[in-house]
């Protein structure tokens, strides 16, 4: 072997090539690097899960965030489903999707979200947690953490699998965190950049071939 195919794993030369693991090949040309295995990504999403369900106070109701959330909750939601707490219960979960759109472009920055009045007052008094794929600004969900919050949940948490180190962040950390990443655009593991990548398995930074070819 060369040293090209091997994995280098020292800080300072960290990176995943294309070459490393096996990526559909209508997208070779659009990535830049693997950012995050999906063997690594599963492994996490055990990790995670335990340490969910070591915090959770009863009955929860997971939320959905879609459509970027949708494999994270899946993987997410199957490891917790066959965990038990300290005292060997398992938990009641009830499932929930929501779509949100951001308006951030006007004044109020306001989030709307899929779901009815009557939906959102299902909340009341429950354990909800949010299953988000990826904080970037962190505007979309302190705004719907605002708007959740009206309805009164008893406990409301957000995981989200990814956290961008960007500038542009408003600070907002969720509860619980998958992988710190770099401000660089992540498709893949249901991460999309106009609908495209959601079909690819692995974390990957997008490369500039791949953003013109799927710009809109
Ligand atoms: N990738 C995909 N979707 C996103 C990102 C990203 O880096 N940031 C915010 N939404
Ligand atoms: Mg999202």
């Amino acid at each position: 072997m060369n040293p090209s195919q091997w994995i280098d794993v020292t800080p300072e030369n960290f990176n995943y090539s294309l070459d490393h693991f096996v990526i559909p090949s209508h997208y070779s040309k659009d990535l830049e690097s693997i950012l995050i295995p999906h063997g690594v990504i599963m492994d996490r999403v055990e990790k995670l899960a335990k340490i969910i369900v070591a915090q959770s106070v009863g009955p929860m109701v997971c939320c959905c965030i879609l459509k970027g959330g949708h494999q994270f909750f899946a993987d997410l939601v199957n490891v917790i489903k066959k965990l038990t707490t300290k005292d060997g219960k398992s938990i009641p979960l009830s499932l929930e999707f929501i779509r949100v759109k951001s308006y951030h472009n006007d004044e109020s920055g306001e989030v709307k979200v899929s779901l009815t009045e009557e939906e959102c007052k299902e909340f009341e008094g429950k354990n909800i947690l949010i299953v988000e794929d990826i904080i970037d600004t962190g505007k979309t969900m302190v705004k719907l953490l605002e708007k959740l919050r009206q309805y009164k949940p008893h406990t409301l948490k957000v995981a989200a699998l990814l956290l961008k180190k960007t500038v542009n962040s408003n600070g907002y950390v969720p509860d619980f965190v998958g992988f710190a990443i770099p401000d660089a655009f992540v498709v893949g593991y249901a991460l999309d950049y106009n609908e495209y990548f959601r079909d690819l398995d692995h974390v990957c930074v997008i490369s500039e071939h791949g953003k013109h070819k799927y710009a809109i």
